[in-house]
């Protein structure tokens, strides 16, 4: 089983590079591909770049290139949900693009078509965090995620995302990740550790809890690879 790790900042792939033996290094379009051996799971990491068309980008390549079969993300999030405090993991249960906007034809937002508005995360893959959260007695919310090209530090923007798209959490690299992995069959899981919510503190919280939040979104990739070697 080829599985992807996919980040978007060094900071989301870092900690889980440092846990990797013999790790080798592929440069293609301009961007840097890490493989190594993980029990008996071959592994693909890559952080992507921030957004939606380098992530798109980083998807395809894995999967076309390195014969990715699963793909996880891992990574920070803004919460929307009141719920959700900095550091609380979120696995999204689908993703939508909250910036994506034609609705001057009638259209709802996040929609284009022959496109969906929501991209359902793989179940199997879900029940596998599930199992491994269980097991490390670790706290693992799900909730939809909500992606676009904009760090959103905005408290009106953050609750018209919420409103219209019933989003828990937002990022910029999920539903591009989900678009991918949907259109090659390739089931996928996106992970998200709190870093901040979306308000007008954002910049200010995503810079002092980055890295925290984002170790423990690698730890957490950890305890599903541990799963999905043992399971395959
Ligand atoms: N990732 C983490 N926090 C975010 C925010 N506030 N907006 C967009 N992406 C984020």
């Amino acid at each position: 089983m080829v599985v992807g790790i996919m980040g978007a900042m060094p900071e989301e792939i870092e900690p889980v590079l440092a846990r990797l033996d013999d790790v080798r290094r592929h440069e293609i379009a301009d961007n840097i591909y890490y493989t190594s051996l993980y029990g008996s799971l071959d592994l693909v990491i890559a952080y992507s770049k921030i957004g939606k068309v380098f992530s798109a980008l980083t998807a395809a390549t894995m999967i076309e290139r390195f014969g990715v079969d699963k793909m996880l993300f891992s990574g920070v999030a803004g919460a929307i949900n009141s719920e959700l405090q900095i550091g609380d993991l979120i696995a999204a249960t689908k993703l939508c693009q909250h910036d994506l906007d034609i609705t001057a034809f009638g259209h709802p937002y996040g929609y284009v078509p022959e496109g969906k508005v929501f991209i359902e995360s793989d179940s199997y893959l879900l029940e596998i965090a599930a199992i491994a959260a269980d097991k490390k007695s670790i706290s693992l919310k799900r909730g939809i995620v909500a992606t676009g090209d904009q760090f959103v530090a905005d408290a009106g923007r953050k609750e018209w995302i919420g409103k219209t798209f019933g989003a828990d959490a937002l990022e910029m690299e999920g539903a591009s990740v989900a678009v991918v992995c949907d259109a090659f069959d390739v089931p996928f899981f996106i992970l998200r550790a709190i870093s901040d919510a979306a308000d007008v503190d954002a910049g200010f919280d995503f810079d002092t809890f980055l890295k925290s939040s984002a170790e423990k979104s690698a730890d957490f990739i950890f305890a599903i690879i541990d799963e999905l070697d043992k399971n395959k």
